[in-house]
């Protein structure tokens, strides 16, 4: 079984998906550890309620990102974890740390990639009046949010829309496709040739329409 560890600074909500699908059973993989860098994090709670090891590593306590992420990586390879999840991580990652976990590290980002890398994705599409929007899972490389894509999923966005509507309606695409993924990694479909993800030795990046794992019922089981 695949062991994963999410590294949250915030919410969560990403992670309760992962947990929830894992409890029923839709996802095959072990959460060993939730590890935040914020004390307050409510992913923290959401992780000790379903009885994860919940970790704190206190960014005061260090006095570089490097040393920081050393720690990082030393719990992490304590944990014996195969796949790390960022699932709103708030802090960049060195490249010491992401080369120590090749192709290990997925992160979930809520935008179209390439487009809007970093922040406050939501706003600056309704800014540039687009009318589609998403989610990306992509594999962390040094370069911000420019990994491997293996799957992202389009929204609309309509014009009425609020900065809030336009959120939800990502988040709920990201707990679609970040398990999805997940288990592509849990079940060794995965590889990267060439900066291009392949899932079963073909190029995976697949673009989800609004109605395709439901058309294909993909957890129908
Ligand atoms: C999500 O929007 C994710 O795309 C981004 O951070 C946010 C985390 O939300 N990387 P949550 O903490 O999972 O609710």
């Amino acid at each position: 079984m695949t062991r994963a560890v999410v590294l949250a600074s915030g919410f969560g909500s990403n992670l309760q998906t992962i947990i929830d699908r894992t409890d029923s059973g839709k996802l095959s993989i072990e959460v060993v550890a939730v590890i935040s860098d914020q004390a307050q994090a409510f992913a923290l709670q959401r992780a000790k309620l379903a009885d994860i090891p919940a970790i704190f590593v206190d960014p005061k306590n260090f006095s570089s990102r490097i040393e920081y992420d050393v720690e990082l990586s030393d719990e992490i390879k304590r944990l014996k974890a195969d796949l790390i999840v960022l699932a709103g991580f708030m802090r960049i990652l060195s490249i010491q740390f992401i080369e120590s976990f090749p192709w290990r590290i997925m992160n979930i980002h809520p935008s179209l990639l390439p487009k809007y890398k970093g922040l406050n994705t939501h706003a600056r599409v309704l800014n540039a009046g687009d009318r589609y929007h998403g989610a990306t899972v992509h594999f962390v490389t040094e370069e911000l949010d420019a990994g491997p894509i293996i799957i992202h999923k389009k929204v609309p966005v309509y014009s009425n829309d609020t900065e809030i509507e336009l959120k939800n309606r990502v988040h709920e695409c990201e707990y679609e496709i970040y398990p999805i993924a997940i288990q592509w990694f849990a079940d060794g479909e995965l590889s990267v040739d060439n900066g291009q993800v392949l899932r079963r030795g073909k190029p995976c990046f697949a673009e989800l329409s609004h109605w395709w794992p439901v058309k294909l019922n993909f957890w129908g089981k």
